[in-house]
């Protein structure tokens, strides 16, 4: 692992509080020495040498207020407790590191950094819900968060934190990690599962829920990179052992406690911020530096390039939080938090997201398989100055017959950001329409 190119992108990141992010003062915080030396491992070592009850446990990360950090926010407390946890066979953890999602960059340095903390969450979560085996999904791609996890596992297993009857308590857990096949549709949890199992990444109908029906067709969890990695410092509590209101305190009353958001686009200082939840926009974007070159906000993306595109006005009155958000038209999503200066041409923007979900579209379902082609060639031909007004609503009509009609969420990903351009920004189309073929392309015959 290339430890030096870790420290130089360490030293960028800006952390308010230490759950997922090391603190910046840390030195070589991968390792297992100083994941130890700040804490770490003392959660499962409690838990398993006092036999802490699975459901203390549970009821302390609902308190906790924690919700999945991959994207749709569903509670980690209430996803745990689903398990069939006294059912008979093998049963699994398996956390999503894909992380596919336009404008995310915050699980690759969760594993690069702190992968110790990932390792300590799932453990915990094997225990809470009766699984031996774990697999940690990692995004094709990922060669290096790859190596620094494959490190600190063997570290974990020669510590005696993986492996066999840990910490004498009878209970044995292993955690492997699997370099997945570079698709983004491989981050829908039941494509990932498929993937893992050497099929298609094709996403399964639900129900069955990987929680009766999931790898190889046995009880599996699913949960995100930073899901997992938040557990242990729920559990610490800042040394208020298994107090869930210290993270719930952290932030407001529907989602508690810090995130990690990747800000990402037009910013001087583009990076990922774990800050509280709730935290006014206005003050992330302050830490990121601001919008760069000293111009204007015009637009932000705040949860990834699947979630609505929202005009400044909207983003400027809103906390980073799940209901601040809605409230004024958007979501957290994946945390992803896309700056867009005045300077921004709204319908490139959208032709290149279309461009995008049309080439990752599985092509499973038809009305994902054929409308993202769709989208992309109406959006194509506007911004070439080739569109017509008709095409405008041909595109509207072809996003809402996409939404909701898909096996998986690709869909409506594909959806809501065409919906929310033109909802916002209609007027930038209509102007290239209006405007035609403004520019040429040299031909062989120029002179
Ligand atoms: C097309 C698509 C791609 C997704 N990609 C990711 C991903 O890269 N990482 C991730 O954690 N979740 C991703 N998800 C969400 C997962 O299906 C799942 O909800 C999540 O891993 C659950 O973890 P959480 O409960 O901890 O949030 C994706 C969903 C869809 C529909």
């Amino acid at each position: 692992m290339n430890s030096e190119l870790i420290a130089s992108r360490y030293s960028s990141r800006r952390v308010a509080a230490n759950v997922c992010l090391p603190d910046p003062s840390i030195d070589k915080p991968w390792t297992l020495e100083s994941y130890r030396a700040n804490g770490g491992y003392q959660a499962l070592e409690k838990v398993l040498s006092g036999s802490i009850p699975h459901t203390d446990i549970i009821d302390t990360l609902k308190l906790s207020n924690i919700r999945g950090r991959g994207g749709a926010g569903f509670p980690v407390g209430v996803k745990w407790s689903f398990m069939p946890r006294a059912a008979d066979g093998q049963k699994y953890v398996v956390c999503n590191s894909d992380e596919g999602e336009p404008g995310t960059c915050k699980d690759r340095d969760i594993m690069r950094l702190n992968p110790h903390a990932l390792i300590e969450g799932m453990t915990l979560g094997g225990y809470v819900m009766g699984a031996t085996v774990g697999y940690n999904y990692i995004r094709g791609e990922f060669w290096e968060p790859y190596q620094s996890v494959e490190q600190a596992i063997k570290e974990a297993r020669e510590a005696g934190f993986l492996g066999k009857n840990l910490f004498g308590s009878g209970f044995d857990f292993d955690l492997h990690n699997y370099l997945g096949s570079g698709a983004y549709i491989c981050g829908e949890e039941t494509a990932l599962l498929n993937s893992l199992e050497g099929k298609k990444g094709e996403p399964r109908f639900k129900p069955p829920f990987p929680a009766a029906f999931g790898l190889y067709g046995k009880p599996t969890t699913i949960n995100n990179t930073e899901s997992f990695a938040s557990v242990p410092a729920i559990l610490r509590a800042n040394g208020d052992w298994m107090d869930g209101e210290w993270f719930k305190n952290l932030g407001v009353e529907n989602a508690g406690g810090v995130k990690v958001f990747s800000v990402t686009g037009h910013v001087e200082r583009p990076g990922n911020y774990e800050i509280n939840m709730g935290t006014p926009f206005s003050e992330l974007l302050k830490m990121a530096g601001g919008v760069w070159k000293g111009r204007k906000l015009k637009a932000v993306i705040p949860g990834g390039s699947s979630v609505p595109v929202m005009p400044a006005e909207n983003i400027l009155k809103s906390n980073m939080d799940y209901d601040s958000l809605q409230q004024n038209g958007s979501s957290v999503g994946a945390g992803s938090v896309i700056i867009m200066d005045e300077t921004t041409d709204m319908v490139a923007v959208l032709e290149r997201l279309s461009y995008f979900y049309h080439e990752e579209s599985c092509g499973q379902c038809t009305p994902c398989r054929e409308g993202t082609g769709w989208l992309y060639r109406i959006l194509k031909r506007i911004n070439s100055g080739r569109g017509t007004m008709e095409d405008l609503d041909t595109l509207l009509d072809v996003a809402n017959r996409i939404e909701g009609r898909t096996i998986c969420a690709l869909g409506d990903a594909a959806a809501w950001p065409v919906q929310s351009f033109l909802k916002h920004y209609r007027h930038e189309f209509e102007a290239k329409i209006n405007a035609g073929i403004t520019h040429s392309y040299p031909t062989a015959n120029a002179a």
